[in-house]
């Protein structure tokens, strides 16, 4: 019968997800213990990986081991979740400076820990979020190191809606892109009411710094998810356990 490996298949995914689920867990709550102190303004990211150093945030502030933080979320979901934990929150209008931002990415370049970030879609108020801090903390699980950056993740770029169609060909004839195909995520709409092109690339993008500059010209790209000169420090989860890489 074929219920017999299709059974396997299942429960082996299961495993896979719960190790990487236990992985993730232990990057972000180190990330809170090692980089947040009593007294800080911090930014909290987006994501699966993320969700786990806001979980620990609000641990530590319910048992008084963290007193008078501020925290500025990078989306409404996590907004929603830093609130159902009690997290006092605010915004960059009230608080411009923060002393440390927390969050995920899709891919870490190994050599210069340069990020593709916006796989779920809120690159634009982390970028906002994670350029007012003074020290990015990058978490992830050794699945998102890469050499270079490009084919391992889609790079997405927040467009506006109105003419998407020609903003998308006009990214694709860049010249730093030159090959890219730049597909619309449907149904998607970000928190600014805006899309989301993911850049499908076949090879590394060859001059990342030169790729993100020819992007922020291109009219109607409201930001791409190259996060370059950003992360200070990565928190690695492995299956050997967590290690921390410093930029
Ligand atoms: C959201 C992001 C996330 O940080 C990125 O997608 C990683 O998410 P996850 O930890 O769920 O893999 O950039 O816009």
């Amino acid at each position: 019968s074929r219920s017999g490996p299709v059974m396997l298949s299942v429960i082996s995914n299961y495993a896979v997800c719960i190790t990487a689920h236990a992985i993730t867990h232990q990057a972000g709550y180190l990330a809170v213990d090692e980089y947040v102190r009593s007294g800080m303004v911090i930014g909290l990211g987006t994501g699966s990986t993320a969700y786990f150093a806001v979980e620990r945030v609000g641990q530590l502030l319910a048992n008084g081991k963290l007193k008078d933080i501020v925290a500025v979320p990078t989306s409404e979901r996590t907004r929603a979740h830093a609130a159902q934990l009690s997290i006092p929150l605010a915004t960059l209008d009230e608080h411009p400076a923060l002393d440390v931002a927390i969050d995920g990415a899709d891919t870490v370049d190994r050599g210069t820990l340069a990020l593709v970030k916006g796989g779920g879609g809120a690159l634009l108020r982390e970028k906002i979020v994670e350029v007012a801090a003074k020290k990015l903390v990058v978490i992830v699980d050794e699945s998102k190191l890469s050499e270079g950056l490009g084919p391992h993740f889609d790079l997405p770029v927040e467009i506006i809606q109105f003419c998407q169609t020609h903003i998308r060909r006009q990214i694709e004839g860049l010249p730093s892109l030159k090959g890219c195909k730049a597909n619309l995520r449907m149904p998607y709409v970000t928190d600014n009411g805006n899309y989301i092109a993911d850049l499908k690339f076949d090879a590394p993008i060859a001059d990342p710094s030169q790729a993100a500059a020819e992007l922020s010209d291109t009219v109607g790209v409201v930001e791409h998810g190259l996060f370059l000169d950003m992360a200070s420090v990565c928190i690695i989860a492995g299956k050997d356990g967590v290690t921390t890489t410093h930029a």
